[in-house]
């Protein structure tokens, strides 16, 4: 699905990245942790094209081709999708009429028609009530006088809209009270297939309770420091990070 190899990536001449190498095989979920500033974010952002972001080194591979010189659209039509996208306020525009154009759109960078409106409303009821999402959520304007929790909602019904190859979530368990977490990370169980994968960006182990993943990565100073199963989760909500700093000698 992704492979990334000896990722280095900085802003405004800064270092961020100092050689990240992953892969992440279809159906597995990946869990990212990792200190304030290590470059967890950055790392997302960096897969999902933003600009403001130089790649110096290294390449980026989803599904067997290099990624390196597309743009953020052309990643997100071809099933990248990075919670925060779209985290623009647009009045006037509902949660459901931003999320029609965003799907027609990436059909027609695949040379498809648009999505019959009879299968589009279709598709949004089943996703909404997979979601628990009100009916009247959905012709809101988008973000306008969101909550952190309607905002956060918002994107796991978005990337339930999309169906992309690989979500990456970052931070999606900050704000969301104990029930939206639990919506939010089953609807996430139940969008993940043996052809997509997920990246989950945390502070806590508390999500990986629900969404639990194959594996948990490090980060610090723009490098994965170590791996491991759930287990390391766990042990860094009891731990912190210091003895990790102290094991790879920085
Ligand atoms: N657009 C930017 N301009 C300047 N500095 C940036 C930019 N983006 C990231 N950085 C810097 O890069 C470093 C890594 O930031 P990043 O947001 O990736 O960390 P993070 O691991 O996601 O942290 P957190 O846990 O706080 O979300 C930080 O020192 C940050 O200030
Ligand atoms: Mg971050």
């Amino acid at each position: 699905m992704l492979k990334i190899n000896n990722l280095h990536a900085s802003v405004e001449d800064k270092a961020i990245l100092r050689g990240i190498n992953l892969e992440v095989k279809p159906g597995e979920v990946h869990a990212i942790m990792g200190p304030n500033g290590s470059g967890k974010s950055t790392l997302a952002s960096v897969i999902a094209g933003k600009e403001e972001y130089e790649v110096d080194k290294g390449e980026i591979i989803l599904l067997n081709e290099n990624i390196d010189d597309l743009s953020a659209e052309e990643r997100a039509h071809k099933g990248i999708f990075l919670s925060f996208q779209y985290p623009v306020e647009i009045p006037g525009v509902s949660v459901t009429n931003f999320i029609k154009t965003a799907i027609n759109e990436t059909r027609k960078a695949k040379g498809l028609e648009d999505m019959p409106a009879k299968d589009m409303l279709k598709l949004i009821r089943e996703k909404a009530d997979l979601l628990e999402i009100d009916r009247k959520f959905l012709s809101r304007s988008l973000n306008e006088g969101f909550s952190g929790g309607e905002k956060k909602r918002n994107e796991i019904f978005q990337m339930a809209m999309l169906e992309p190859k690989l979500a990456i979530l970052d931070e999606t368990d900050s704000g969301l009270d104990i029930d939206a977490l639990r919506i939010v990370a089953n609807g996430v169980n139940k969008l993940k297939s043996k052809d997509n994968a997920v990246i989950v960006i945390t502070h806590y182990q508390r999500l990986l309770d629900y969404i639990v993943p194959d594996f948990v990565h490090v980060l610090h100073e723009g490098r994965i420091v170590k791996s491991g199963s759930k287990e390391l989760a766990h042990e860094l909500e009891e731990k912190g990070y210091d003895w990790i700093k102290e094991e790879v000698g920085a």
